[in-house]
């Protein structure tokens, strides 16, 4: 048997004041794969223990199969825990550690043949009779999954069951519960803050902020459609650039977008989803431009769609198949609160004084969103004055880099050297100032055929 979970307007308050989960709803259907994906801190865990049991539910509903379940015992609803810290008997060998579940329930029958059935699946038929002690961590992380499904469980529950591990076993027991999942047919919630295991795990991603849920899509349509700056930000590798800028559509003339020093033209005749840019003129809104969306190539190589733009090369990161330009087009990144870690600033800045203006907004930022509130997704500022101070031997000019683009490994810039670069406007993203995406234009506005 497998489960149909659904999440009614769930919300839950610790305390007085802390509102971990906000309004959260979600259908997950009898054997899907559903990923909660969000920074730390945001209520994932909370939303995966409410469903198990082990929280109450301050607010809405949980159905199980359709039925109210908000206080049914953990027990009854017959699912399965896996958690980071996965806890085993350490007197116990590991087959009877699979085994403990099956004798819980049924003190009586022998459970060897399940447990030996379990311990294939996972290929650790012949640590069987080991200590957990004498196990790596992949097959101690193995133990505990088969501990979970050796009961056949209803639904699986795992909260950031590969964290501890290393990367490399991380990929190979990524796949292994795919596989495993797909191969029992069961409901699976998985928590991560992974974005990368995420989109290769579930069948659909739900994005989490601040107790908030942003998006829940499949992975293709969070990265290519995402709703907010957030979730295009928290989504991809290397983030998303995210630029400052403003609509600019002349009454006669072409329509473009204003980057700061650059313009972006839009090509005529305008798209649909360029054309509804019109009603920002004169407004912030956020450019999104995914690293794979700018080519260094002049003007002259241009392709239908593509624009020129120029930028001067702050670095180079090589990642052996590819290279990563740092670059700077004299625009303003736009800053998103509530993102595990910043992007890495580029450039080694030394300070005398008072804090600079990215310090600041990301002060301001994190002010945004006090104890989880749907706040706005990201934050737009005024330049300042220091932005663009000139180069100075001690006090160097803020240089981070605006705009991250792809290469081939071979390609050789100098710091410092300007480059063309050829944007592809069917890959741009516009985000309003309360960065809500509105170019593509979201597929729920109605009345909008032009
Ligand atoms: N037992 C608790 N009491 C009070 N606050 C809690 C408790 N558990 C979690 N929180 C708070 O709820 C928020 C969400 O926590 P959690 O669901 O663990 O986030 P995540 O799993 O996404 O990292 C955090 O701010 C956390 O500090
Ligand atoms: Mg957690």
């Amino acid at each position: 048997m497998t489960r149909a979970i659904s999440l009614h307007s769930v919300s839950k308050v610790y305390g007085r004041a802390t509102r971990a989960v906000d309004r959260f709803s979600l259908d997950i259907d009898p054997g899907e794969f559903v990923v909660l994906l969000g920074p730390s801190g945001c209520g994932k865990s909370t939303v995966l223990r409410m469903i198990a049991g082990l929280e109450d539910i301050t607010e809405g509903e949980l159905l199980l199969d359709g039925e109210r379940s908000n206080h049914m015992p953990p027990r009854e609803r017959g699912m399965a825990m896996v958690f980071q810290n996965f806890a085993l008997y350490p007197s116990m060998t590991n087959r009877d550690n699979i085994g403990f579940p099956l004798r819980l329930e049924n003190p009586r029958q022998d459970s060897s043949e399940r447990v030996e059935a379990t311990a294939r699946m996972l290929g650790i038929e012949n640590v069987l009779d080991r200590y957990p002690s004498q196990l790596s961590g992949g097959e101690r992380q193995r133990v505990a999954m088969g501990r979970a499904i050796s009961r056949r469980p209803s639904a699986f529950l795992m909260d950031e069951p590969l964290s501890n591990l290393d990367a490399k076993l991380r990929n190979h027991l990524r796949a292994e519960i795919a596989q495993l999942t797909a191969d029992l047919g069961v409901t699976t919630v998985y928590v991560t803050h992974d974005q990368a295991e995420a989109m290769s795990l579930g069948d659909r991603v739900a994005v989490m902020r601040g107790g908030v849920l942003q998006q829940v899509s499949s992975p293709r349509e969070v990265y290519a459609l995402p709703r907010n700056v957030f979730v295009a930000a928290f989504i991809g590798t290397p983030r998303i650039n995210l630029l400052q800028a403003v609509v600019y559509a002349p009454l006669q003339g072409r329509m473009s977008i204003d980057l700061g020093r650059q313009r972006l033209p839009l090509p005529e005749p305008l798209s649909p989803d360029h054309q509804l840019l019109r009603i920002q003129q004169g407004r912030q809104i956020i450019v999104g431009l995914r690293s794979e969306a700018a080519r260094i190539a002049p003007a002259s190589q241009a392709r239908p769609g593509e624009v020129a733009l120029s930028g001067i090369v702050e670095h180079m990161e090589y990642q052996g198949h590819e290279a990563l330009v740092h670059l700077n087009t004299g625009s303003r990144p736009a800053v998103v609160p509530d993102l595990e870690s910043p992007r890495p600033r580029t450039a080694p800045r030394r300070r005398r004084g008072g804090p600079g203006v990215l310090e600041r907004l990301r002060e301001r930022a994190a002010a945004h969103v006090p104890g989880h509130v749907s706040g706005p997704v990201v934050v737009l500022d005024e330049p300042e004055a220091d932005a663009s101070a000139t180069y100075t031997p001690d006090r160097p000019a803020i240089t981070a880099s605006d705009l991250v683009v792809r290469t081939g490994p071979d390609m050789r810039l100098r710091t410092g050297a300007q480059v063309p670069l050829l944007v592809d406007l069917a890959h741009l993203y516009v985000f309003d100032h309360y960065g809500r995406r509105i170019c593509p234009a979201p597929m729920d506005m109605p009345g909008l055929d032009m």
